[in-house]
């Protein structure tokens, strides 16, 4: 049978060396109190071989959909590869050891949003104007030396435990296309084909 993550990870891999400009992200789609879906792009962090991890704020709408609800999906396309996943998972707070060494190597501008949803308002909170945004993000930005910013308790990873993958490979000449699932269970994953 496949090895599912192993060729995920091929595969994203590969897509970098294509220069890909999807290989570094995914797009997040979760569901918000009221049924309605969102939808937004991530920088795909890890992929593990139960689970996947990504870096959000805790400030965020996603964080409190997350919560409330967490399933999820994640979809990846490769247009150089010509390759869909659709993956489905179970979302959930990593420790926060898990996001502090990486919080140190963000550019200051993303230290200094951290700080401002902290302190000003959350992520994606509605500002007066873009002038006001930046005259608050400035007076931290002032205030505050590179050398001397400490990870926000804010800055969050999750890791997304995987259920089930599905691949779509449009690769193929001339044949249908390639649609193939997999799902993970206590006995590891299952494969299914399924109608392009
Ligand atoms: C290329 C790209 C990468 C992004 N990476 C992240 C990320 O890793 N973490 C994050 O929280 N937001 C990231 N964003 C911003 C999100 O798409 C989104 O605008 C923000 O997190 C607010 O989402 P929410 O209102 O659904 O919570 C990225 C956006 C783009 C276009």
């Amino acid at each position: 049978m496949t090895d599912i993550i192993d060729e995920l990870r091929k595969h994203r891999s590969e897509a970098f060396t294509a220069q890909d400009s999807n290989a570094p992200v995914c797009f997040l789609a979760t569901t918000d109190p009221h049924g309605q879906p969102q939808v937004r792009t991530l920088v795909l962090r890890e992929i593990n071989d139960t689970d996947l991890t990504l870096f959000i704020n805790a400030s965020s709408p996603k964080w409190e959909q997350l919560q409330s609800n967490p399933q999820c999906q994640v979809l990846l396309w490769y247009a150089t590869l010509n390759l869909q996943y659709r993956i489905t998972g179970i979302a959930e707070a990593l420790p926060a050891s898990a996001i502090t060494n990486n919080w140190h190597k963000r550019p200051h501008r993303a230290k200094v949003l951290d700080y401002f949803y902290d302190t000003v308002a959350p992520q994606s909170a509605t500002m007066a104007s873009r002038d006001a945004l930046l005259e608050s993000f400035e007076a931290i930005n002032r205030t505050r030396a590179p050398g001397e910013m400490r990870p926000s308790v804010a800055a969050l990873a999750i890791r997304v435990q995987l259920a089930r993958i599905e691949r779509l490979d449009l690769t193929e000449d001339g044949l249908p296309h390639i649609r193939q699932q997999f799902d993970l269970s206590d006995t590891g994953w299952s494969e299914t084909t399924l109608v392009p």
